[in-house]
């Protein structure tokens, strides 16, 4: 395999942590701490799979500006190739505002460059150097979701296999998208998103239906674990044990572990779930979606170390 492409959203993430209670119109609250890291789930998914060794570039758009600075500087300083992003004099850079509580979180996004990406920017010359791409969050790149299914089929035509991670519509809408499914070879949605897309409450139900679809899916289920179908082969995997600090970008770790063990080391499906699993748990370690540097030797140590504990 030469190269991965990712193409999608690239923000920054302002993480507020450390307050006792939730903001209130009229009054002022204090917290522990604010900090501007790379955000956006393109981003944070092809930092890991840089970290993890795989060869990755980024496409997408930021704005002229410091957070703009921020994200390149972030995927260049974790080995993601961003010759192909576009800086775009007439944007602003998308922001995410997190406010981060020790069960939960609330998200407050100002799209910015995110929902800027058209597709003309998307030339079919673009799939010529790469062999796999991965697409995420869809619904926050309303100009090019009409013309996805198109996109993927123009992929596929190029020789390359494609995933899709589609984060949650904040709409909940989930439209369009299974004509998108139709080209797409490894759906990668949360619980949430599988159950919303398909209408179906049961998550067996739900998964059932995405893969007469989809040729593979891997549905995320949080500190529940995950599962998976590939044809007729379903692989559960329960989630390891550690102590989050920050589950943002979890699923986009989880996405990158199972990319790279599935497509770019080959190995087989139920191996490939036992180390996204791994790659997922390791990102809740960290406080932001790409920080720490997750290699595959310290996945593939937490998971030996993790199955040691299980057996015992
Ligand atoms: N609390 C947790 N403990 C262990 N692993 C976790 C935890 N939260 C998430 N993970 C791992 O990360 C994966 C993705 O997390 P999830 O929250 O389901 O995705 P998303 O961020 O897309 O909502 C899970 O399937 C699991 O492997
Ligand atoms: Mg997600």
């Amino acid at each position: 395999m030469r190269k991965i492409l990712v193409v999608g959203d690239l923000n920054v993430d302002v993480i507020i942590s450390g307050m006792t209670e939730f903001p209130e119109l009229g009054r002022e609250i204090l917290c522990d701490n604010i900090q501007t890291v790379l955000g956006g789930s393109a981003s944070i998914f092809a930092c890991r799979l840089a970290q993890l060794g795989a060869k990755v570039d980024i496409f997408g758009k930021v704005g002229n500006d410091e957070n703009g600075k921020i994200v390149l500087n972030t995927l260049k300083k974790n080995g993601v190739g961003t010759e192909r992003v576009i800086i775009d004099d007439a944007l602003r850079t998308g922001v995410t505002v997190s406010l981060t509580y020790p069960q939960e979180k609330a998200l407050l996004t100002f799209t910015g460059s995110i929902g800027a990406l058209t597709p003309s920017d998307i030339k079919p010359d673009l799939f010529r150097s790469y062999d796999h791409l991965h697409v995420s969050s869809i619904y926050f790149q309303p100009k090019l979701l009409d013309s996805l299914d198109e996109i993927f089929m123009e992929a596929r035509n190029h020789g390359l296999t494609v995933s899709l991670d589609p984060q949650s519509d904040p709409l909940g809408e989930y439209n369009k998208i299974w004509s998108i499914l139709k080209n797409t070879n490894i759906f990668l949605p949360n619980e949430r998103e599988a159950k919303e897309i398909t209408g179906l409450s049961s998550l067996n139900d739900a998964l059932s239906k995405l893969s007469l679809t989809a040729q593979t899916v891997v549905i995320k289920r949080g500190s529940r674990g995950a599962i998976g179908r590939t044809e007729e082969h379903i692989v559960k995997v329960k989630a390891l044990k550690v102590n989050p600090v920050d589950t943002t970008g979890a699923g986009d770790a989880f996405d990158a572990g199972f990319i790279y063990y599935y497509i770019w080391k080959k190995q087989t499906f139920k191996r490939s779930m036992e180390f996204a699993n791994a790659v997922g748990a390791l990102s809740c370690l960290y406080t932001g979606g790409a920080e720490g540097k997750i290699t595959e030797e310290a996945a593939l140590k937490f998971l030996d170390e993790a199955s040691k504990q299980v057996g015992s």
